[in-house]
């Protein structure tokens, strides 16, 4: 099958690259290098350094014809999508309709589309929350990830073009970068092996930090690769229902350096404390059993063995 990869050179997308071409597919990779790396390029695809944006782009898909394309260039951050509202539109909804206007001129079958399950919901009512739920954006970042929802639903609709909706939790393991406000895990890794000191983000009511759902990247690439034939039209949850304090997890974190590290100070391992930045969210933890059932997909990975995981990545990489 011909998978056409956007954002490929990115955390996520590069690791379902991977996959991919791991499971014999051929792969194209469109990403503009923004946050992604030319290193985490595979040397089996080809590659565009392009903006989703680009007027040349339906040059790209006309040529490449794609059986599928799997969608993950984004402007990923919330904070500044609340600092550049406009920014974040541009790029998650014009890229998108650029990428289905183009699409839907070259026949594309299936589109598979990464949302936000940690974001979308906002603060449910129903918590944990499954897909039934009605979401309740809390920043331009989640609504443009909803908008972007509601228009696959309307290009199926109206033109004939599948969708397979994954709605990741917090996602993390080897290549996520540290230098962004997301990606709390390969920030606090990335200090703790510089002997500098964390900041923990919470609510006043909250000291031990935010609610989250942490899923590992390897887990992500499985769902990736059974949403090719399966789930048409359909939204899943993708995450591990367990919900983990950001307390919790630096304290995993900080454990698992000073296991192979030895030398880490004593003093780091209570983190500075900052209250929560415009667009958090105090809780998400996310219902897995419809991604259970229609994808036959479910999470393997514990915290500690992801963490580990995503360690011996870092150790080897900074
Ligand atoms: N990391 C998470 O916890 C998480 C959670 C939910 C959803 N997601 C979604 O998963 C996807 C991948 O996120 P990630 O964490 O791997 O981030 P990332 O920043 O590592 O990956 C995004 C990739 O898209 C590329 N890109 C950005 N803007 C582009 C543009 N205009 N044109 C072409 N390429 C562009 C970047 O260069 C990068 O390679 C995003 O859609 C994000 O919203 C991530």
């Amino acid at each position: 099958m011909k998978i056409l990869v956007t954002g490929g050179a990115g955390f996520i997308a590069s690791n379902v690259v991977d996959g991919y071409v791991e499971a014999g597919h051929d792969v194209v990779v469109i990403d503009n290098l923004s946050t992604g790396k030319k290193e985490n390029l595979n040397k089996s695809a080809t590659f565009y350094e392009m903006d989703i944006r680009s007027p040349e782009l339906p040059k790209i898909i006309n040529t490449e014809k794609p059986d599928i394309i799997n969608h993950h260039a984004a402007q990923i951050s919330v904070p500044a999508s609340v600092e550049d509202p406009g920014l974040d539109a541009d790029v998650n909804i014009k890229g998108l309709i650029n990428l289905l206007e183009a699409s839907r001129k070259s026949g594309l079958k299936k589109i598979i589309f990464i949302s936000s399950g940690g974001a979308i919901y906002g603060e449910a009512d129903n918590y944990p929350t499954d897909e039934t739920y009605p979401p309740n954006p809390l920043s331009p970042y989640a609504i443009t990830k909803l908008a972007s929802e509601h228009y696959l639903y309307y290009y199926h609709h109206q033109w004939g073009i599948d969708y397979t909706i994954l709605r990741y939790s917090n996602i993390y393991g080897p290549r996520q970068i540290p230098n962004g406000e997301a990606g709390v895990v390969s920030i606090f890794m990335n200090l703790l092996m510089h002997n500098k000191e964390c900041t923990l983000y919470h609510f006043p009511e909250r000291p031990s930090g935010m609610i989250r759902d942490y899923c590992f990247v390897g887990d992500i690439v499985e769902a990736n690769l059974l949403a090719l034939d399966h789930g048409e039209n359909e939204k899943y949850n993708i995450a591990t229902g367990v919900e983990t304090a950001t307390l919790n997890l630096f304290n995993v974190i900080f454990d698992s350096i000073k296991t192979i590290k030895g030398d880490l100070d004593d003093g780091l391992s209570n983190p500075r404390r900052a209250i929560a930045r415009p667009g958090d969210i105090t809780r998400s933890c996310l219902i897995v059993e419809k991604a259970r059932t229609g994808l036959g997909w479910q999470p393997t990975t514990s915290l500690d063995n992801g963490i580990k995981a995503t360690l011996e990545w870092y150790t080897k990489h900074q």
